[in-house]
């Protein structure tokens, strides 16, 4: 088995896009995510996806976005605003998380901090399984927490949320079902049909798939627009526009891809453009951060954090940080919002979570403390922040 390290743009699109090349980087978090739509291939991919997707249908995002979610974040920033100030990690993890419960479908009955704050703590043992490969905790201690965070979703969370979508579809009101993955995973059972312990981990692989990179999002971009806009009036002027916030944060997505790494098995052998021939076996890890810095397509100054740059044809402003082909990520509009293209409305157009959370930072005139710096997350490799405190200096 050999390994291939590919960091040219072009050829990990190539990778991503192939049907030959099978998920690989939760192998070792096979724990949390064996079987769920990450790590799926082939057919099985293919069918779970075609049921899932319905849930991201861009009617209901913008639906969602404009109309739900305000609310929801208004009543995660009060005790924030209240106390003039937050750890950003924090507040984009609670902020998030309400986000994803609603589209995978994880009922919150107590509607209280508590209860939140219960979920936080099990998406964020998720999070650290499946990413465990990159882990620098013990990794026979670290599954044995994560089964035990698995048990415990299950029984709160995860079985009353699917007796009471049942308790629905038995009585025959299809209707009244809410809009979210576990509900359609559960229409279409006789189709598609999964156990009990894969609904769990399914349901935990959405919870910690949308709340760990959009929280990661928030707080990298945040951080690259504040450092840009040091220092200068114009610039700082610009904070307030959501369409240059918005192509700000597709800058940030790309500079800082919440996966730096996708990990690819070979199924057959193959050829991509731009690399050695592919064994069958082989394993293909593609550096997406080298990718998106990739001076062929991003030009010389590819590492720099620029709001204004534009991009060839056919390429995501955010680079490859979304995945693209069969894995592509189904939160992409939900998160990163709709393009803009000439024409666009602005009063209508879907900005994007990760935008509309920064806005509403800026809004507040949030901004670091020199006397209480961020600091880099310790539990893992991945360049993360683990502490961002902010002060909220509009107030
Ligand atoms: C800024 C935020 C986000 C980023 C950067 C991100 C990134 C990614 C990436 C890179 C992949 C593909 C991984 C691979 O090919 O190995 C992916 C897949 C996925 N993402 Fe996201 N994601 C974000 C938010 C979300 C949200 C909010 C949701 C759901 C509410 C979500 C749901 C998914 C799903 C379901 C997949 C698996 C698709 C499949 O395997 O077919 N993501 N995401």
């Amino acid at each position: 088995m050999t390994t291939h390290r590919i960091s040219a743009y072009r050829t990990a699109e190539a990778a991503l896009r192939s049907p030959h090349l099978k998920q690989a980087l939760y192998d070792a978090g096979a724990v949390v995510m064996a079987d769920v739509l990450l790590t799926l291939h082939g057919a099985e991919h293919a069918a779970r996806r075609a049921v899932e997707v319905r849930v991201f249908r861009r009617n209901f995002l913008r639906h969602y976005a404009r109309d739900v979610y305000p609310q929801t974040l208004e009543a995660t920033l009060a005790p924030f605003i209240a106390a003039g100030g937050a750890d950003l990690i924090e507040l984009g993890y609670r902020a998030t998380a309400n986000l994803t419960a609603d589209f995978a479908g994880i009922d919150r009955p107590e509607q209280t901090a508590q209860e939140t704050e219960a979920l936080i703590r099990l998406v964020k043992k998720f999070s650290e399984g499946a990413t465990m490969v990159h882990s620098t905790r013990s990794k026979a201690v670290l599954e044995a927490e994560v089964l035990e965070a698995l048990a415990e979703f299950d029984v709160r969370f995860c079985r009353p949320s699917v007796a009471r979508r049942l308790a629905i579809l038995e009585s025959g009101q299809a209707d009244a079902l809410p809009r979210d993955v576990l509900s359609v995973i559960l229409e279409a059972r006789d189709e598609l049909p999964i156990g009990d312990a894969e609904l769990c981990r399914e349901m935990a692989f959405y919870m910690q798939a949308g709340a760990h990179s959009t929280a990661n999002a928030m707080v990298h971009g945040f951080h690259e627009l504040s450092n840009w806009a040091a220092g200068s009036a114009e610039r700082a002027a610009r904070l307030h526009d959501p369409v240059f916030i918005q192509r700000a944060v597709h800058e940030s997505l790309r500079l800082h891809p919440a996966s730096p790494e996708a990990w690819r098995t070979a199924t057959d052998a193959i050829a991509l453009p731009g690399a050695e021939t592919i064994a069958i076996g082989d394993r293909v890890e593609l550096d997406l951060y080298l990718a998106n810095r990739d001076v062929s397509v991003f030009g010389a100054e590819a590492d720099r954090f620029d709001p204004d740059r534009s991009v060839p044809e056919g390429v995501l402003p955010s680079g490859l940080s979304f995945g693209i082909g069969l894995h592509a990520c189904l939160g992409r509009e939900l998160d990163g919002g709709t393009l803009v293209r000439p024409g666009t409305d602005p009063d209508s157009h879907q900005y994007g979570i990760v935008a509309m959370l920064i806005a509403r930072l800026f809004e507040l005139g949030a901004r670091t403390d020199a006397t209480d710096p961020p600091t880099p997350d310790a539990k893992t490799s991945r360049p993360n922040w683990g502490r961002y405190p902010v002060r909220f200096a509009a107030l």
